[in-house]
């Protein structure tokens, strides 16, 4: 339980620099409803990414009054450093020196900035590592698989989605009598053993649609889950759609795949419509791509298909060892049109 993550105390020397990086990950069941304290209202499984990353060095100066400062690509943001303070105090309990010192915090993302591309699940992924590297210089808890844990641990407090981003691969989050060792308070690895190959290394071509402020942040979204008629079928939804995933997952059914991840993406956004308030968070751009991808797997039965995020930008995912080049040309030459700046970031999941 938590108590597990309680730690002690033990200043080796004043002055620390750390630097880790984390990727982002794009869910497919997806999490959406929580509780106050972060745990989840149903379980979630995500595929980490290769190439869209934030890369974080923490400077810590002992024995200061505590303070945060932060830079993100350069530039100074103290609205973000106000955050950061916030999360520090929260996670205190679990870190018994965070507050004892000040802190430089330079951070950078290898992805457009207005992307719309989630930058929380890496940003508080690489502030959570910076952490447990610190943690472990100042107390005496080591061990890899306990490091990793409290990682994600630590950064589920600061973005839920952010915990499944500390493992490579398939990712769970939240507890499913599907997969031993879940938790509602860190995300762990999908067992790679009973994953079929297929599944190992796929693309994901975001196609960015909309790049600008979403109209509704996420934590707004979860707390409208609250009051949604919709939202215990949805929480019980998602425990019946891993269950099917285990099977599909193992037997290397891509159809199956194909059905249950744009089923969860429609239904994410199903849920925001249904809220009240009501809201969208689809773009025009959205819809048409959507349907384009449905017309081109009728016409050709290539295994193209996508999800979404909480925002209008798709994800087009596709499997690594189809040679056909007819997808990557109909995304280039059919697809980009649909997006604001002409523009598509390629990602990938290899593991
Ligand atoms: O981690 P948050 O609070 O930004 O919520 C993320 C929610 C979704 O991205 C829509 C789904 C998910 O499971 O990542």
């Amino acid at each position: 339980m938590e108590e597990e993550f309680l730690g002690n105390i033990n200043f080796r020397t004043s002055h620390q620099i750390v630097s880790q990086s984390c990727p982002s990950n794009i869910a497919l069941i997806k999490y959406w409803g929580k509780s106050d304290t972060q745990i989840p209202a149903n379980p979630s499984i995500s595929y980490t990414l290769s190439h869209c990353k934030t890369n974080t060095t923490l400077e810590f100066l002992a024995d200061e009054k505590f303070s945060v400062q932060t830079f993100l690509a350069g530039k100074e943001e103290e609205k973000f450093a106000k955050k950061i303070e916030e999360y520090f105090r929260k996670i205190q309990v679990y870190l018994p020196w965070i507050l004892q010192g000040k802190y430089c915090i330079k951070t950078e993302n290898t992805f457009p900035h207005s992307s719309g591309i989630a930058s929380s699940a890496s940003g508080f992924g690489a502030i959570a590592k910076c952490l447990m590297q610190l943690d472990q210089i100042f107390t005496d808890q080591n061990g890899e698989e306990y490091t990793l844990r409290k990682a994600s641990f630590l950064a589920r407090l600061g973005s839920g989605s952010a915990c499944r981003s500390l493992y490579p691969g398939l990712v769970v989050w939240g507890h499913t009598k599907e997969v031993r060792g879940s938790s509602d308070l860190y995300a762990v690895a999908y067992p790679p053993h009973q994953i079929h190959s297929v599944f190992k290394r796929f693309h994901d071509w975001v196609l960015l649609i909309y790049e600008g402020e979403k109209s509704v942040s996420s934590s707004v979204g979860h707390a409208l889950m609250k009051t949604n008629p919709y939202a215990e079928r949805r929480f019980q939804e998602a425990h019946e759609n891993l269950h099917k995933l285990t099977t599909i997952l193992q037997e290397g059914n891509m159809p199956g795949f194909i059905k249950l991840v744009e089923h969860e993406a429609l239904t994410l956004h199903g849920m925001m419509m249904m809220g009240d308030p009501a809201f969208i968070l689809m773009e025009t751009g959205t819809l048409q791509v959507i349907n384009k991808v449905w017309e081109f797997r009728r016409n050709t039965g290539l295994p193209l298909f996508f999800t979404l995020d909480a925002g209008a930008n798709v994800h087009l995912l596709f499997p690594h060892h189809i040679e056909d080049q007819r997808i990557k040309t109909f995304i280039e030459q059919e697809l980009l049109t649909f997006s604001q700046c002409g523009r598509v970031v390629k990602d990938e999941i290899s593991f």
